[in-house]
């Protein structure tokens, strides 16, 4: 299968064009990206791209099997669905909507379409955080702590303040839930959500910048994540997992595990890459290589990116009606 692609949207879109384009045989032909002023420097570094006009030129376009999305948050629910429509392939950033109902009316129209369906949950494919699940068996973790420190204020101040529905948990929280479920292979059965907005209360961003998760797990696990979007730190994911034979800590200043042996504590470094950027892309390559050959793994199922996106919507319910929340998983 060949490959004809068009990407939505040059902010992360670009690091798209740049996963899709050459990669075995897969050739980016269009974008839309609605700023017109980025355009012209955009057409002299990608010559052979056609740059449209509208997105409804992509979609008319016989050709195009797979479009990659990576537009504001709130185009990408009616973007998705005019690619399940016209039964072409689609690579969605995250969040893939911003309502429950939407979600449903994507599983919906999902079933009924010939399309396939990935998102760009990239810390799957970090060095680090691969190494990490390999070494350890999910049945011995009893609690997980997961700090997604976000520590870009100044980009809040954007697209970020003005979209309706809008939420750091479908934002940011999302992909720090999705990587701990991947580790646990598992998912939580409860939430409860508590979150401020005290270190942007005087700016135009006027929902909670700073949230804090409980998750409940099945057989007794506990899981706390913090998506903290305005901490004055590097942009980094901080986690520490504990299981009944060591703890594994990943943090600003290193990275390590802790044994105890003799009945002495002792501290393993691990030299794993992180953040490991470069790898990103194998996240969208590994959905091309899927799209040619369905007996290849995919990194993340569809199934997996609606229980997430429902995890996320019972974590928001949580913090507007301040209780724990059971949380629904979509059939
Ligand atoms: N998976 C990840 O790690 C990751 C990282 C960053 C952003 N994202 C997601 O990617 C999306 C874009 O975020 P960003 O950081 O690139 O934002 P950005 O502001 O840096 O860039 C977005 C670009 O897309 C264009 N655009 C927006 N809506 C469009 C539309 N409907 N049609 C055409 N062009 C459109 C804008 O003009 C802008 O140039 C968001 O949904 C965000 O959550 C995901």
């Amino acid at each position: 299968m060949k490959i004809c692609a068009a990407v939505i949207g040059t902010g992360i879109g670009l690091k798209h064009i740049l996963a899709i384009d050459g990669y075995k045989n897969s050739k980016v032909i269009m974008v839309y990206e609605k700023n017109k002023s980025k355009v012209s420097k955009l057409k002299k570094n990608f010559p052979k791209i056609k740059f449209v006009e509208s997105e409804n030129e992509i979609f008319s376009e016989k050709k195009i099997n797979l479009v990659s999305i990576a537009s504001y948050d709130n185009y990408h629910f009616k973007q998705i669905l005019k690619c399940l429509k016209k039964n072409i392939n689609v690579i969605i950033e995250k969040p893939i909507c911003l309502k429950l109902d939407e979600l449903k009316k994507i599983k919906e129209t999902l079933k009924k379409s010939k399309s396939n369906i990935t998102s760009n949950m990239v810390l799957r494919v970090n060095d680090l955080f691969l190494r990490i699940k390999k070494e350890i068996n999910p049945q011995n973790i009893y609690y997980i702590e997961g700090d997604y420190i976000w520590g870009r204020k100044e980009k809040i101040l954007g697209w970020r303040s003005q979209i309706k529905n809008f939420s750091f948990t479908l934002g940011a929280a999302i992909h720090m839930i999705d990587l701990i479920c991947w580790i646990l292979n598992d998912k939580p059965v409860s939430v409860a959500s508590f979150g401020n907005n005290l270190a942007t209360r005087r700016t135009k961003f006027k929902k909670k910048s700073f949230l804090i998760y409980i998750l409940k797990f099945p057989n007794q696990k506990i899981v706390k994540i913090t998506a903290n979007m305005v901490g004055i730190h590097d942009h980094f994911h901080d986690l520490r997992i504990f299981t009944n034979k060591s703890t594994y800590v990943h943090n600003l200043n290193k990275t390590f595990k802790i044994v105890k042996e003799n009945n002495k504590l002792r501290k393993i470094n691990l030299n794993y890459n992180y953040p490991d950027k470069l790898r990103r892309k194998k996240m969208i390559q590994n959905f091309i290589d899927y799209l040619k050959n369905r007996k290849i793994k995919q990194m993340i199922t569809k199934n997996e990116i609606f229980d997430l996106m429902s995890i996320c919507f019972a974590a928001d319910d949580s913090l507007k009606l301040q209780k724990e929340i059971k949380i629904k998983y979509l059939r």
